[in-house]
């Protein structure tokens, strides 16, 4: 399994604050699955960055799970959610769902985040929350979900999603003439 964390913060990009979540949630990763994070990064609070950030981690590195930990809020540079959808092919909104409503048993502020998460190609991306500690709460409670979505998002070995073409050519023809 090839998992990347990308740490989005305007002040941890810049150096001015060591960045606290990405190493956690690397730490709970480690933990949990018994193998180290492949890729992290830092980018700031800009669209394009974290865009461009995400397409090279789906389509170059090809990884499995991307989290993001950091502008999900409703600051003005909170743009995470919007970048993420922007690469996304699927939603993923149940994952959402169970982490906001888990996390309202904790703080009222959880509906505060506006995260995404869902899946472009073979690689599911999850947003996390900035802090620290929302982050690794937010973490918790997917992890258990985990190893069968990224199992189910590789398909079985050999397996070709391609299907028998529905449209026959002669009935298309003759639906076309006839309108
Ligand atoms: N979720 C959990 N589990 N615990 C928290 O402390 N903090 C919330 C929320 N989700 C929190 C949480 C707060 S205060 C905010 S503003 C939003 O996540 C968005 O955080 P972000 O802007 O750092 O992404």
């Amino acid at each position: 399994m090839r998992i990347g964390i990308l740490t989005i913060s305007d002040r941890a990009s810049r150096g001015e604050y060591e960045d606290e979540s990405g190493p956690a949630l690397r730490e709970m990763v480690q933990q949990h699955f018994g193998e180290d994070v492949d890729l992290t990064f830092i980018v700031p609070d800009e669209f394009m960055e974290i865009k461009r950030a995400l397409l090279k981690w789906c389509d170059d590195a090809k990884l499995d799970l991307i989290l993001t930990t950091g502008g999900t809020g409703f600051a003005p540079r909170d743009v995470t959610p919007e970048a993420t959808r922007a690469v996304l092919e699927k939603d993923a909104p149940g994952l959402v769902q169970a982490m906001i409503a888990a996390s309202l048993q904790k703080t009222p502020h959880a509906m505060l985040t506006r995260m995404a998460a869902g899946i472009r190609g073979q690689t599911l991306i999850v947003n996390l929350p900035g802090n620290p500690k929302a982050a690794c709460e937010n973490l918790q409670v997917i992890l258990p979900a985990l190893p069968h979505a990224l199992e189910l998002l590789r398909g079985k070995p050999g397996e070709h999603h391609t299907y028998e073409n529905p449209i026959d050519e002669e009935e298309r023809k003759r639906d076309i003439a006839s309108d």
